[in-house]
């Protein structure tokens, strides 16, 4: 499939990864490898220092492009930015995802360096701010994605097209994205592709722990949890026991609520979660596209059976409604 994105990207399947504690290099070489665009979240590396190794052990395992993320969040220590984008542009990568605060200051470094550079926004205003700043593409975060989905609560299925109405740079869908069927709805509503967070998760090559493979398949659509919504952090987190006592606190606290309040539920609970598989050990982002996550296939497995039944569907199921052939097709 051709779309503006496989082309800006030099990728084959418009389809791209990318998160904090899971995006290391076995993950990001395994998506590229299988013709969608890897991303290595660069603030899981600790320092600058330790992303240039991870940029060069994901060299190793792909000759095919891949990306770094640079998140600008509210983080309890702010990251050395510039060092990290030096890492990045002395690493060779020619492809940024930015997400949280604007990659404004930082894009002269990046343009220079001939580096395409993907926004993540979770508004049309943010997403036209990034077009009007040089960014190259949007990837538009709905409401039901997997982490920080901003304080609008704007589904995709809104989203979108309202992106599509606005923006002149090409975007990707992020947030509820799973298969077939979701690549060609984001297509179908302006999109050139898709970003898949929690679904990448529950991959044989995620770096995870199989607690966190087995819980995303015995996860429903209904199993998330808005958190921080007072601090205007908002992150959608599965369920666990002490998400739970996080949301008791939350409520307890009310407009009083600070970071300090939950720290223990959110600070530095990835490495628990995701290496040692303490499935209660605290918050970590999950989207409700859970509910149509069922197996734990290779990236491989997972990106060519999407693109197969994205053709289907196109092929099958829609030129069969123009040409009277549908009506007694089941839905893919
Ligand atoms: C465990 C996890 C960690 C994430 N970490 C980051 C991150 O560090 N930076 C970022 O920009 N987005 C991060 N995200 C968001 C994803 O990149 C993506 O936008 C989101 O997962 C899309 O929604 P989905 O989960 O429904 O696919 C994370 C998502 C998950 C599930």
């Amino acid at each position: 499939m051709k779309t503006a994105i496989t082309e800006l990207f030099g990728i084959e399947h418009p389809i791209i990864q990318g998160m904090h504690f899971v995006g290391f290099a076995e993950l990001a070489a395994a998506v590229s490898n299988a013709g969608g665009l890897g991303i290595i979240t660069g603030l899981t590396q600790k320092t600058p220092e330790l992303l240039a190794k991870e940029i060069a052990r994901c060299r190793d395992m792909t000759d095919k492009p891949f990306g770094v993320n640079l998140t600008f969040l509210p983080t309890f220590a702010a990251p050395p930015y510039p060092e990290y984008i030096a890492a990045i542009v002395e690493g060779g990568i020619k492809a940024v995802e930015t997400a949280g605060r604007s990659p404004e200051q930082y894009m002269p470094a990046l343009k220079a360096a001939g580096i395409k550079v993907i926004h993540k926004c979770t508004s049309v205003r943010h997403s036209l701010k990034a077009e009007r700043i040089g960014c190259d593409a949007v990837s538009v975060d709905g409401f039901e994605c997997g982490g920080h989905p901003g304080e609008d609560d704007i589904p995709n299925m809104i989203l979108l097209p309202r992106a599509a109405e606005e923006l002149k740079i090409p975007f990707v869908a992020s947030g509820g994205m799973a298969d077939g069927r979701s690549l060609v709805a984001a297509l179908s509503l302006g999109a050139a592709g898709m970003n898949m967070g929690t679904r990448f998760i529950a991959t044989k090559e995620a770096p995870v722990h199989q607690n966190v493979k087995n819980a995303l398949v015995a996860a429903t659509e209904l199993d998330t949890r808005l958190i921080m919504r007072s601090l205007r952090n908002t992150e959608r987190v599965l369920k666990n026991a002490n998400v739970d006592r996080l949301l008791e606190i939350e409520h307890a606290k009310g407009d009083k609520l600070t970071i300090d309040d939950i720290h223990d539920q959110v600070a530095g609970v990835y490495p628990r979660i995701m290496l040692d598989g303490q499935m209660d050990a605290g918050a970590w982002s999950c989207g409700m596209v859970a509910g149509l996550i069922h197996d734990i296939p290779s990236c491989k497995e997972l990106i060519d059976r999407i693109m197969g039944e994205a053709e289907q569907i196109i092929r099958g199921r829609l030129l069969g409604f123009l040409d009277g052939t549908g009506a007694t097709r089941k839905v893919a």
